[in-house]
């Protein structure tokens, strides 16, 4: 069994490998440092990416009850189930070995719906509050409460922006282009990935009363060097992120109230679903690992979200380490100055013919596999999947 890529977009995945990858991550966290940190947390967008990181980080690096919000398919009918559903039962299997709670909602975490059943099952089933929330959203769409859809569109302010990028389904270079999105575009973008439904999901909360003393909470960011604003600082995402840091202080201040904090954390540059669907970051991101590996500074989501809790926002000693914006900043090494200057010498010599090899588009490959649980080691892929097996097993 083999996956299947559309685009830049995985049609399959494949439990046993999904089930080491969850199991791989737990092994970091609990051979690096332990995390003295929230005992309650609550994460929507929590079965992939940064967010299953996470949440893997505060139950296995510390001991965390978790609740996880995702928006997942379950095999059945029109086919075997997305990676995040086998993330989150796999999550959960680990979870409760340790004698952890581990909540799933399978559920639009744009919804008043969803936002109440959760509220509801905290106050009878998770001891009444949570300390941390963790918001790790990505979405083209957001149905908002009123019911109103928007989408959100990857594209530039200003001149529309061309350059290399490469096509994970024929494994070719190409050029791509970024089109400049209209006002009506770009309002729409920050209405799907600002802050907005970050700073509902706390007033619901707040209002329920089910933030402890001490609460915080977390929303996760990109700003990157310089040679990739064009296509996400200063695109439409970038507006989106400017709207979330915004929403940041806003919450920050609201929260003082029971001493509570709220942070936009800037991350690295990594392989996740999201991030392979922007033109021409892709190719950014090979080249980058390759530096960063070469230097041995290289990081994957599980890594980045451990140093977050470990030294971050719950330093052993002292206050949360910020930059003068009052943001975490995960993107420290990717932003060094010798790791952007190397990169710039790669990016100036990628050509078509060598695009695969003056970066890690080797290491690329397996990470995007990966997270579909293909290219695991120990997995025996010669066999097909039985569907009616696997509803039977994780539906
Ligand atoms: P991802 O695609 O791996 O995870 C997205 C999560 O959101 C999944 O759990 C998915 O189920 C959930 N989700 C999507 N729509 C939903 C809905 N309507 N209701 C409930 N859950 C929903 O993405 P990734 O990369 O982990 O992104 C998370 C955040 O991290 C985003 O804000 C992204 O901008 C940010 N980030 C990503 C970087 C990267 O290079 N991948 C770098 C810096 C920040
Ligand atoms: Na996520």
């Amino acid at each position: 069994m083999e996956l299947i890529i559309q685009g830049n977009v995985a049609k399959n995945c494949h439990p046993e490998g999904l089930r080491l990858g969850i199991d791989k991550q737990i092994n970091y966290v609990e051979s690096h440092g332990e995390i003295y940190g929230p005992r309650k947390v609550l994460v929507i967008g929590a079965s992939s990416g940064y967010g299953l990181a996470s949440r893997i980080a505060v139950a296995f690096g510390g001991d965390a009850d978790t609740i996880g919000v995702s928006f997942e398919k379950s095999p059945g009918e029109k086919g075997m189930g997305s990676a995040g559903w086998y993330n989150n039962i796999f999550f959960r299997r680990r979870a409760h070995e340790k004698g952890l709670i581990a909540k799933n909602f399978i559920a639009d975490a744009f919804s008043d719906t969803t936002r109440n059943d959760v509220i509801a099952y905290i106050k009878q089933e998770f001891g009444g509050s949570i300390d941390l929330l963790v918001y790790s959203v990505a979405s083209g769409v957001r149905i908002c409460p009123d019911g109103t859809r928007y989408t959100s569109t990857l594209g530039v302010r200003g001149q529309a922006f061309s350059g290399p990028g490469f096509d994970l389904e024929t494994r070719k270079m190409v050029n791509q282009t970024l089109e400049p999105v209209t006002e009506r575009q770009l309002a729409d973008t920050v209405k799907v990935m600002g802050g907005e439904d970050w700073q509902r999901w706390i007033d619901m909360l707040s209002a329920a009363g089910v933030l402890a003393e001490g609460f915080k909470t977390v929303a996760y960011s990109y700003t990157g060097p310089k040679s990739t604003w064009p296509l996400y600082k200063e695109g439409a995402l970038g507006a989106a992120k400017a709207h979330l840091h915004a929403t940041a202080d806003h919450l920050d201040a609201q929260l003082q109230r029971i001493n509570g904090h709220a942070y936009a954390v800037v991350c690295k540059a990594l392989v996740t679903k999201a991030s392979a669907f922007i033109p021409m970051f892709p190719l950014y991101i090979t080249l980058l690992y390759k530096v960063m590996k070469q230097k041995r500074l290289h990081e994957t989501c599980i890594e980045q979200m451990h140093r977050l809790m470990l030294n971050h926002l719950y330093p052993p000693m002292g206050n949360v380490i910020t930059d003068d914006e009052r943001r975490i900043r995960l993107d420290d090494f990717e932003l060094r100055p010798d790791v952007q200057q190397a990169v710039e010498l790669l990016r100036k010599r990628v050509t078509t013919e060598n695009f695969k090899t003056i970066g890690d588009f080797a290491g690329y490959l397996t990470e995007f596999y990966a997270l579909n649980g293909f290219s695991m080691p120990d997995v025996d892929y010669s066999s097909e999947l039985d569907l009616r097996q696997l509803v039977k097993e994780y539906s």
